[in-house]
């Protein structure tokens, strides 16, 4: 019934999929956007909204996969990005936005003595591992269970527990280890391997947060690594300029080594950044000028620094200075506080919504025992990634975009500083909706 009304609203999505099946491997662009029956195709969106090809309005939680802090089509954002189009897409040097872009990232970001802009949260990470392996002069990685940095063959093994990648070869993964975030495990693999360049992580926990990580856990092991010359990786992707203007070390009171960037960085448009210390940046400098290439590493990258993404950015870095990031959070509460109303109401058994500010998660397995506004204690880092059974999870996704709600990968939102007390109302009413049809779906109890 549920999936008869999908199929029916989003009759146009349907068709296109077919089409895609003969385009995209798996029907996709991105493995997460792949969705059962079929992902919608999404045809514009403005503010808090976007519209489907069917001429659905929906209220949207994926806010570009968490880069539209500010929501879609903010004006100030494309104003800035149609005068730079003007004054063309690639100048071929560089440019005074760049530097205007940079400096707001180090007035924002504490530890970020340089910049090196890239194109992508991938090519930060795999470029920050790199830094800290020239600097160090040691190979290993160590990297928490089910945090996400890209998918680059340094970040893939150990990003989903579930669904090992193929293609990565043997030598490299001896050089990865992987952990629980536990810190007398982390404690324990330093004092026993002298070679562990860095230590990589998610600083609010795996998948932005879906598996939180221990209190204090930042902080202690900020002085774990240091204690060991190990460097400190902060991927501040996701919860940079989010969490707090400065991101999440910067919450917690602490200065990681190194910081990636992305997303938010460039107010919606392609673009990533390595941020950190001086000795440790200027492995991208050591060049001909000074007579010694010795340790260089080399970095190019058409795209770095790209105008466009550069005038973006700066907009965008401009509000976050300014306070947007308070104001989603405020939003991201009120909707948070709604959702869980919502569950307890319905009495709804193993539902939980649970989050960090604007970024939030539902959790929905009835074979689980949780309160509304707990996170479910006791399960793996893979059965809280998945956001509970299933069938359900993907029902409720289901359920919530027919009432007008489109939640990241039918789980998580990311709220924008666009999103309404309106909007939050109408997507607690999908929720109330949603949960009625699962119960109607025999899928949960009455
Ligand atoms: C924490 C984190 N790091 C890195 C990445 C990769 O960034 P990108 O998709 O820009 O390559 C992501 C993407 O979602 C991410 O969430």
């Amino acid at each position: 019934m549920l999936e008869a009304l999908y199929r029916a609203r989003f009759a146009q999505s349907a068709q296109l999929a077919v089409e895609a099946t003969t385009r995209f491997p798996g029907g996709v662009t991105h493995d997460g956007r792949a969705a059962t029956p079929f992902p919608l195709f999404i045809t514009h969106a403005l503010g808090a909204q976007k519209w489907d090809v069917d001429a659905n309005r929906l209220i949207d939680y994926w806010c570009g996969h968490g880069a539209l802090l500010l929501g879609h089509g903010h004006p100030a954002v494309v104003a800035a990005v149609q005068a730079q189009i003007e004054r063309g897409t690639h100048l071929g040097g560089e440019s005074p936005l760049a530097l205007r872009w940079a400096a707001l990232v180090q007035a924002l970001v504490p530890g970020a003595e340089r910049v090196r802009f890239t194109s992508s949260g991938t090519e930060a990470t795999m470029l920050a591992l790199r830094l800290a392996r020239a600097v160090t002069g040691r190979p290993k990685i160590v990297r928490f269970q089910g945090h996400f940095h890209g998918w680059h063959d340094l970040a893939a093994p150990g990003a989903d527990p579930d669904d090992p990648n193929a293609g990565l070869p043997a030598d490299l993964l001896g050089t990865i280890l992987t952990l629980p975030a536990d810190l007398a495990l982390v404690a324990d693999t330093l004092a026993h391997a002298s070679d562990v360049a860095a230590v990589i992580l998610e600083p609010t926990g795996a998948s932005y947060g879906t598996v939180p990580l221990p209190a204090g856990f930042l902080r202690d092991l900020r002085a774990l690594t240091s204690d060991h010359g190990t460097l400190l990786i902060c991927d501040e992707v996701v919860t940079g300029f989010r969490v707090s203007p400065g991101g999440a070390a910067a919450r917690a009171g602490i200065v990681a080594d190194l910081t990636c960037l992305a997303k938010i960085l460039a107010g919606g448009l392609p673009g990533g950044a390595v941020v950190g210390r001086e000795i440790i940046m200027r492995r991208l400098a050591a060049g001909e000028e000074a007579g010694d290439t010795r340790g260089r590493i080399r970095h190019q990258g058409t795209y770095n620094a790209n105008p466009l993404s550069a005038a973006a950015g700066v907009v965008c870095l401009e509000l976050v200075a300014a306070g947007a990031p308070a104001t989603a959070a405020a939003r991201g509460d009120e909707l948070l506080a709604a959702f869980n109303q919502v569950l307890l109401a319905r009495k709804a058994q193993g539902f939980t919504a649970y989050g960090d500010g604007s970024i939030i998660h539902l959790f929905a397995d009835p074979a689980v025992t949780v309160e509304p506004g707990q996170v479910p204690a006791g399960l793996s880092v893979g059965a809280l990634k998945r956001g509970g059974e299933p069938r359900i999870v993907n029902a409720l996704r289901l359920a919530m975009q027919l009432g007008g709600a489109d939640l990241m990968r039918g789980r998580s939102a990311f709220v924008s500083t666009a999103h309404t007390s309106a909007d939050v109302a109408a997507t607690a009413a999908a929720l109330d909706d949603a949960l009625g049809m699962l119960q109607a779906e025999g899928l949960i109890e009455r």
